[in-house]
């Protein structure tokens, strides 16, 4: 059975006359990869904030493992978790070892076994040969595997990393990702981004944030089966007959959902096989010239949008 390294209930930040976290609750099973996943201002990093213990929660409940554990417990949890916030800063000056063995030496380790473990977490992110290089000469995506060496350094059960992709070119990006990839299983991670494709790529669960709240919540694979409905994507030649076939579509009661957009319809059907004979047979009557009939399924994409939406 799946044991909970964190649990979380009915978080709560008060900030002025804000609540940036609105009584939010999850448990991170040990060993999985989470993502953490909403817009700009969802309250992500305050979640994470307060997850790391730097923050002290307004309400509500953090505990560790089945040890009852709580916040209070500052020293312990430290140990436990590792950390890289949203907009890490480094020393440019220090080389990448440098800074991880001042990193090690900060949270407790003595001096020789600093460096070995420095010398281990660079190996495992992939930056041995850049070890002695200034910092101030790395790529972002350095700097980011990095920053998640420096969260790895004290051998923590559990990384919490704010948006480690976010501004990162498509390259950084993929060498972040595929070092995440490599982690899993080995750590439990939770990591934030705004970006659906992300969590998709990499984890086995998502906690998604709207506005302070989780908006849903689950396995990716459970959440990708609640919301797939058929889906039928029509594209048609130009022309007036065309236009008003396609503007007539919402009236069909077989249609749940419809977006109607310039040439092309996006349509949410009850049932596939009735959908579409019924649409294929009213073309044929009516002579609409199509460019395109698509049967697929609504992914977790387009729940995403909906429920984000602007
Ligand atoms: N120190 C603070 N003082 C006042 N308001 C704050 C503070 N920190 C966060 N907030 C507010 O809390 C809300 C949530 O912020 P938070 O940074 O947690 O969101 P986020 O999901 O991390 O966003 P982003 O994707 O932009 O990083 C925002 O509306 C923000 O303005
Ligand atoms: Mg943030």
């Amino acid at each position: 059975m799946m044991e909970p390294v964190l649990r979380i209930h009915n978080l709560t930040k008060h900030m002025g006359s804000l609540t940036p976290v609105k009584g939010i609750s999850f448990n991170l099973e040990r060993g999985s990869c989470t993502a953490l996943l909403g817009p700009n201002g969802a309250g992500k990093t305050t979640t994470l904030r307060m997850l790391a213990g730097l923050l002290s929660p307004s309400q509500g409940e953090i505990r560790y493992g089945n040890s009852g554990e709580t916040g209070a417990d500052n020293q312990r949890w430290q140990k436990r978790i590792g950390y890289l916030p949203q907009y890490p800063k480094f020393y440019g000056w220090m080389s990448g070892l440098e800074y991880l063995i001042f990193s090690a030496k900060l949270s407790g380790l003595p001096g020789k076994q600093a460096k070995l473990r420095s010398l281990e977490v660079l190996e495992m992110v992939g930056l041995q040969e850049a070890a002695n290089r200034r910092i101030s000469g790395y790529s972002g995506g350095m700097k980011q595997r990095l920053g998640i060496a420096q969260a790895l350094v004290h051998e923590p059960e559990m990384i919490l990393l704010d948006e480690p992709v976010s501004a990162l070119d498509p390259i950084g990006r993929r060498e972040v990702m595929d070092l995440l990839d490599r982690l899993r299983g080995e750590v439990t991670i939770l990591f934030s981004t705004h970006v659906l494709h992300d969590a998709e790529e990499v984890c086995d669960r998502m906690v998604l944030m709207v506005d302070g709240r989780i908006a849903e919540q689950g396995e990716l694979s459970e959440l990708r089966a609640k919301y797939r409905q058929p889906l039928l994507l029509l594209e048609v030649e130009p022309g007036e007959r065309e236009a008003d076939w396609l503007r007539s579509l919402p009236e069909r009661h077989f249609i749940e959902e419809a977006e109607i957009r310039n040439r092309a319809a996006r349509l949410v059907v009850q049932d596939m096989d009735e959908a579409r004979a019924a649409l294929v047979r009213e073309m044929a009557d009516a002579g609409i010239r199509f460019q395109r009939i698509e049967a697929g399924a609504s992914s977790l994409e387009d729940m995403f949008m909906k429920v984000v939406g602007a």
